[in-house]
């Protein structure tokens, strides 16, 4: 009988954290890599909407999305819906981490621009608060996107940025988790908003992570669902569930029972 030597153990079970082996996404993986190409070379595709149950893999799925964008050093903002918070200021806050570490004095034109526009937004919904980015954003064209209404100021920074990125030779991922506790207006508002990304080309490509209620959501949303990229996310294949716990083992040059590892895939329920 072994015993689990506790600093070698692969295996670190829990909501949202990182799987020793992930396992079975390969398609929505492959799509994605495709899209970030895709934009960098000015196309931008259409949002992706991953939906599925409890516990079955869509955090760390959308983590993996963000991993390959920043490996690519786009900017990113990954946030997770719920807990009473609007879209605008979790998106505003998200933005202020990659805003701030690409603010420079000798920042291009359209950087700049970007972050007269999101002290604007900042104040949109924060009275008191404000930023400093270490540039002196004085006559820089920008900022607007303090109108109250959220179309026009989301769309207003989306672009901003985005387009700031661009100017950087990247471009910018918003992914958000728990996305059925969005509001419909807000829902409504990221259909506007990335349709006009998709349309003008601006460099931005959005995630959405939620229950399986949340492609009828976006439906109810009136947003034009055709303009969504829906992929589930399903339990594992016997196969994939089988790899996700033998391989992490394996590489620590251990093997499983077999009748050990069935009775795991089975209780697991892939
Ligand atoms: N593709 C995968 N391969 C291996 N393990 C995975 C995979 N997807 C998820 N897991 C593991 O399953 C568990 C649940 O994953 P996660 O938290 O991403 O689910 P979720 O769909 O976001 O759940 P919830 O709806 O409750 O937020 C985690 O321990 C995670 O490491
Ligand atoms: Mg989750």
């Amino acid at each position: 009988m072994g015993i689990v030597d506790p600093v070698r153990n692969p295996y670190m079970p829990g909501a949202g954290r990182k799987p020793a082996a992930l396992v079975g996404r390969d398609d929505t993986l492959r799509s994605w890599d495709i899209a970030l190409q895709r934009a960098e070379r000015g196309v931008t595709d259409q949002p992706f909407v991953l939906y599925g149950l409890r516990g079955v893999g869509k955090t760390v799925l959308l983590t993996q999305l963000r991993h390959d964008a920043q490996a690519r050093d786009w900017w990113v903002v990954q946030v997770e819906a719920g807990a009473n918070r609007s879209l605008r200021e979790m998106l505003g806050e998200g933005l202020y981490e990659p805003l701030s570490e690409i603010s420079r004095p000798s920042a291009g034109r359209r950087v700049l621009r970007a972050l007269k526009t999101a002290l604007s937004f900042k104040a949109s919904y924060d009275a008191t608060g404000t930023w400093t980015f270490g540039a002196d954003l004085s006559g820089i064209p920008g900022g607007g996107a303090d109108s109250g209404v959220l179309d026009t100021d989301l769309r207003k920074i989306i672009k901003d940025v985005s387009l700031a990125a661009a100017e950087e030779g990247v471009g910018l991922a918003i992914l958000i988790d728990e996305a059925q506790d969005l509001s419909t207006a807000e829902l409504t508002t990221l259909a506007v908003v990335s349709q006009a990304a998709a349309q003008d080309n601006w460099p931005v490509l959005f995630a959405l992570a939620g229950l399986p209620s949340l492609p009828q959501t976006l439906a109810e949303a009136k947003s034009y669902t055709e303009r969504f990229q829906f992929n589930p996310v399903e339990k594992l294949s016997h196969e994939d569930a089988h790899a996700a716990i033998v391989r992490p083992a394996e590489q620590e040059g251990v093997s499983w029972d077999g009748a050990a590892l069935e009775n795991l895939v089975e209780a697991s329920g892939r």
